[in-house]
C-alpha cells in the first residue's frame, strides 16, 4: 500500500470527541517510549508526523491521523512510566478504555513491545485485557536495530513461549525498526487486509 497522504487530524481526551466514525482506524498502544510515535512516521514517511521524544510520556492525549482519505491511524499516549502520578495513571485509564472499548470502526490496535527486554508483566496485563474484552489485536516488536540478529532471535522466542503460556495461539505478530523500516510492508500489509472487512452498514445499524 502507498501512503499517498498522511494528515493530523484533531487530539481528544474523550473517544465520543474523536472523529465520526466512517472509516477503519488501526490505533498503537504500548509503554511509554517504546516507539508507538515513531513508528506511525515510519510507517507514513513522514518524519514529523507524530511528535516524538527521547523522553517518555511525549504523547498524552488520542491523536488522529488521516491516511489516504479512507483509513485512519491513532496515536496513543504511553502506559508504565514510573513518573506518572495515580491520579494521571487513573485518567489515562479512563480515557483508553472508553476508546477502546467504545470505538466502532477500531479494526485492530497494535500493542508495541520492546524487543530488547524481557517480558514485562504491564504488556502482559495488556495483552490479556485485549482478550478479556475480545478486542482484536496484533503485536509489534519495536527497536530491533538496536540488537545483534541471535539476541533478536533469541528474544522473541522467549516471548513466543510466554504468550503460549496464557494463550493456545499467537496473535498476529510483526518485528520493526523505525530507523530501517523493517516491518514496514508488513503492517501496511496487514492493515490494507484488515481494511476490506469494515461494514460501514454494520456500523450504521449497530449505532441506531
Ligand atoms: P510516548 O509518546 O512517550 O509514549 O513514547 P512513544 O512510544 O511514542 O515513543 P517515541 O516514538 O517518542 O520514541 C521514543 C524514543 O525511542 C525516541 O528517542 C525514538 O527515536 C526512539 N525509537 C523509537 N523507535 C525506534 C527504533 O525502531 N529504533 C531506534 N534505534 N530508536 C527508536
Ligand atoms: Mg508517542
Amino acid at each position: 500500500m502507498q501512503i499517498r497522504q498522511a494528515t493530523f487530524i484533531m487530539s481528544n481526551t474523550d473517544h465520543n470527541k474523536c472523529p465520526e466514525a466512517r472509516m477503519p482506524e488501526f490505533a498503537f498502544i504500548g509503554r511509554s517510549n517504546v516507539g508507538k510515535s515513531s513508528l506511525i512516521n515510519m510507517l507514513c514517511e513522514r518524519r514529523k508526523l507524530a511528535k516524538t521524544s527521547v523522553k517518555p510520556g511525549k504523547t498524552q492525549l488520542i491523536n488522529h491521523f488521516l491516511i489516504n482519505d479512507e483509513w485512519y491511524l491513532v496515536d496513543l499516549p504511553g502506559y508504565g512510566y514510573a513518573k506518572v502520578s495515580q491520579k494521571d495513571r487513573a485518567q489515562w485509564q479512563i480515557m483508553i478504555n472508553g476508546y477502546l472499548l467504545n470505538r466502532l470502526n477500531l479494526m485492530c490496535t497494535f500493542i508495541l513491545i520492546d524487543s530488547r527486554i524481557p517480558p514485562q508483566k504491564i504488556d502482559e496485563e495488556m495483552i490479556a485485557s485485549f482478550g478479556e474484552n475480545a478486542l482484536p489485536f496484533a503485536l509489534v516488536f519495536t527497536k530491533t536495530d538496536k540488537l545483534k540478529p541471535a539476541q533478536l532471535k533469541a528474544n522473541l522466542e522467549a516471548y513466543k513461549t510466554a504468550l503460549l503460556e496464557n494463550w493456545e495461539e499467537l496473535p498476529p505478530f510483526f518485528v520493526s525498526s523505525a530507523e530501517t523500516s523493517l516491518g514496514r510492508d508488513e503492517i501496511l500489509d496487514f492493515i490494507d487486509e484488515s481494511r476490506k472487512v469494515f461494514d460501514v452498514d454494520a456500523l450504521n445499524r449497530k449505532e441506531d
